[in-house]
């Protein structure tokens, strides 16, 4: 059977489950209540918590104590998100936000260590498909607000498209510095381009300038080191990365080397089979790869829909969702 098949199939039986049982609900057990968020923009803005000063910054690179160096909140206008149909703190029982409470799940668990096998670096998190336009952002940018929404830990959302950095713009917001600029030095410190968001727990790290050696750069010791800086500082944070289609340039499989999960996005009725397994034999290296059917259609009454199926890394399993 196919990998599009299985992920039918899986769409099906969780169709079926939810039918049977009702849906993740606010007061389940097993998924904490995703209640507003919203901070006011009028709070001065917090410097991220829990920095462990033992952990070595990445070489050339410098984390300031977190009392001397606020980061800075940009506001992000969630009426407009609502409208272009994605998820937001206030609007928790969404079409939209009830796919992405099952989509999350298994990717919290591994990044909290509660799957089936302990994750080398679970909780960076790259959301990826094989060609472009198959919805990686829409779904970067989605579960990132997903995920903001539950109590326990933060959420840094990376935009990792140098070439075409597409988070601000999808918000709504002006380019700004970030990733690439520290890389190449411009920037010393990582926190002078993170930026703080009205949605609290949320924070994100644009692309930054565009460069011409973004591979190599990407593919760098300064970024491992970063990456690993960035996973192992803040245990209650899960990282989450927009990249670029895997098939069309080298930057997203010299990422997905960085990654503990990835969340393949597959475009119902137009990527191909072969065009999967082709991005999937790039990334056979990740210990979790997920898979997402996005836009399929008739799905929960809208236009759009997100299914649900799974590629497996050789040998670990993400749990199925509830
Ligand atoms: N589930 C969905 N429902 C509604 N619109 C969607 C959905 N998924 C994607 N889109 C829309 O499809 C278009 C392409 O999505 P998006 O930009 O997220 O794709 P991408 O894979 O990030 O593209 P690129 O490869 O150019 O980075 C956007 O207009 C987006 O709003
Ligand atoms: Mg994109």
């Amino acid at each position: 059977m196919s990998i599009i098949e299985k992920a039918v199939q899986r769409l099906d039986q969780l169709k079926q489950a939810s039918a049977e049982t009702p849906a993740v609900s606010e007061e389940s057990p097993a998924v904490v209540a995703p209640k507003p968020a919203v901070k006011s923009l009028l709070s001065e803005a917090r410097p991220l918590a829990g920095a462990d000063a033992a952990s070595a910054p990445p070489q050339g690179i410098t984390l300031k104590p977190a009392t001397d160096h606020p980061t800075r909140v940009i506001e992000i206008d969630l009426g407009r998100l609502a409208k272009m149909g994605m998820v937001t703190p206030d609007r928790s029982k969404s079409t939209i936000a009830e796919e992405f409470r099952v989509i999350k799940r298994p990717l919290i668990s591994n990044a909290k260590g509660h799957g089936a096998a302990p994750i080398a670096k679970g909780n960076l998190i790259m959301v990826t498909s094989s060609l472009p336009g198959e919805g990686k952002s829409f779904s970067a940018i989605n579960l990132a607000v997903s995920m903001a929404m539950e109590l326990d830990f933060t959420v840094l959302l990376v935009d990792a498209d140098f070439s075409r950095p597409s988070v601000l713009p999808r918000l709504g917001l002006p380019a700004e510095k970030g990733l690439m600029d520290v890389l190449v030095g411009e920037v010393a410190d990582l926190r002078d381009v993170m930026l703080r968001t009205n949605i609290e727990k949320l924070t994100i790290l644009p692309a930054g300038m565009p460069h011409a050696r973004a591979t190599e750069l990407i593919a760098s010791e300064a970024m491992a080191r970063l990456l690993a800086e960035m996973a192992s500082r803040y245990p209650d944070r899960i990282i989450v990365f927009d990249s670029p289609p895997l098939l069309a340039t080298t930057e997203a499989r010299v990422l997905a080397t960085h990654m503990g999960q990835i969340l393949v996005v597959v475009e119902a009725e137009r990527t191909t089979h072969g065009a999967v397994t082709h991005a999937l034999s790039t990334i056979e290296e990740c210990p979790v790869k997920m898979m997402i059917l996005n836009k399929s259609r008739g799905q929960t009454g809208g236009l759009y829909g997100y299914g649900y199926g799974y590629g497996y890394g050789s040998d670990t399993r993400t749990e199925t969702p509830a």
